[in-house]
């Protein structure tokens, strides 16, 4: 497979990036995705109990995931965190070479992180927040569809029609992120201009991620329909349906008061959900693509598929 910018700026071998994704990207899976030629990535609550030291979390997942692999790892950090420069510092003391970041202003750690000799990817959901992050210094930006599982961009643009106008605006590289879970829409967002994809959903679904068997076999099972998007004006995120979210949706059609439906959806509940496999406590983040999943199996299988049906494709094109 042609080496993309992308693989060149995080010194990998294919342009996938597997996403930070609240409690369950851990050095496990970190590890065995960096292992298969792929940037893997932990998050900062990675298997932490509902009450746990995030900091301290971070420094053993970080410690883990270089135990496990020698190639390159990344961590997500959401900057809306209110121990968001704990959780910089400690990434850095530990010698961390790739972040995302997400959920807020770039301009507030981008320069520090840069300082430090970290590649900086921040992710965005429209043009003018694109521009804005490479006006910060960021290295690439990582344009996340409406299909994408978690908290996605307000104004609904797909992943479709996102990434080519954010390749028009920036010189810097892009990556494509939501909806994508095989080497079809590995070559599509190629073909749309990115220099390389993010995945979360497909993750889910391998061996060595920590989500509850009762996840990885709802996402397994779940049809094109799956999905949708709970809470609207307040957290906007992608879920897999179920009873949770039909409680949360009559709750809202009533006009419950906003603080109910935040607790409802709460960063304890979706632990629940992902780590303890309790589907009615609280939100299931999944992307769209659930649809086109069938089955788990391991990380490197998910990369090789993904490259090896995508080179398929790209040279049946030639
Ligand atoms: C279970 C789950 C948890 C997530 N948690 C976060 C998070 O904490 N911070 C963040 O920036 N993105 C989060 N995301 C979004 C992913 O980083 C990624 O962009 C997204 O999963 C891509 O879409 P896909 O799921 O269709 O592959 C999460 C996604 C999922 C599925």
């Amino acid at each position: 497979m042609k080496r993309t910018r992308v693989c060149q700026l995080l010194g990998i071998e294919y342009p996938i990036i597997q996403a930070g994704m609240a409690w369950i990207s851990s050095a496990e899976l970190a590890a065995a995705v960096s292992n298969a030629g792929a940037l893997g990535v932990i998050i900062p609550n990675a298997g932490m109990s509902a009450r746990g030291d995030e900091v301290k979390n971070l420094r053993e997942q970080m410690k883990r995931v270089k135990r496990l692999t020698e190639k390159p790892f990344g961590v997500t950090f959401n900057l809306n965190l209110p121990n968001i420069q704990k959780l910089m510092y400690a990434a850095v003391e530990g010698g961390i070479r790739v972040a995302i970041t997400s959920a807020g202003n770039p301009a507030l750690y981008t320069s520090y992180l840069k300082n430090a000799n970290v590649k900086v990817l921040h992710v965005v959901a429209s043009v003018r927040h694109a521009k804005r992050a490479e006006a910060t210094g960021v290295d690439a930006v990582i344009a996340e569809g409406y299909e994408a599982g978690g908290n996605t961009g307000f104004d609904e643009l797909t992943t479709f029609v996102l990434v080519p106008q954010i390749v028009d605006a920036v010189e810097i590289p892009v990556i494509a992120a939501g909806g994508i879970a095989d080497g079809r829409g590995f070559a599509a967002a190629l073909a749309l201009g990115a220099d390389g994809i993010q995945i979360g959903t497909r993750f889910i679904t391998t061996t060595e991620c920590i989500a509850h068997r009762n996840v990885k076999e709802a996402i397994a099972k779940a049809i094109d329909t799956g999905t949708t998007v709970l809470t609207r004006s307040l957290t906007h995120s992608r879920v897999l349906k179920g009873k949770f979210v039909a409680k949360v949706l009559s709750l809202e059609s009533e006009g419950a008061a906003r603080d109910g439906v935040i607790d409802l959806m709460s960063a304890e509940r979706a632990r629940a959900v992902l780590l303890d496999g309790k589907l009615e406590d609280g939100p299931l983040y999944c992307g769209e693509d659930a649809g086109l999943i069938t089955d788990v199996v391991g990380a490197d299988k998910v990369v090789q598929d993904l490259v090896k049906g995508a080179e398929a494709i790209l040279s049946s094109l030639k």
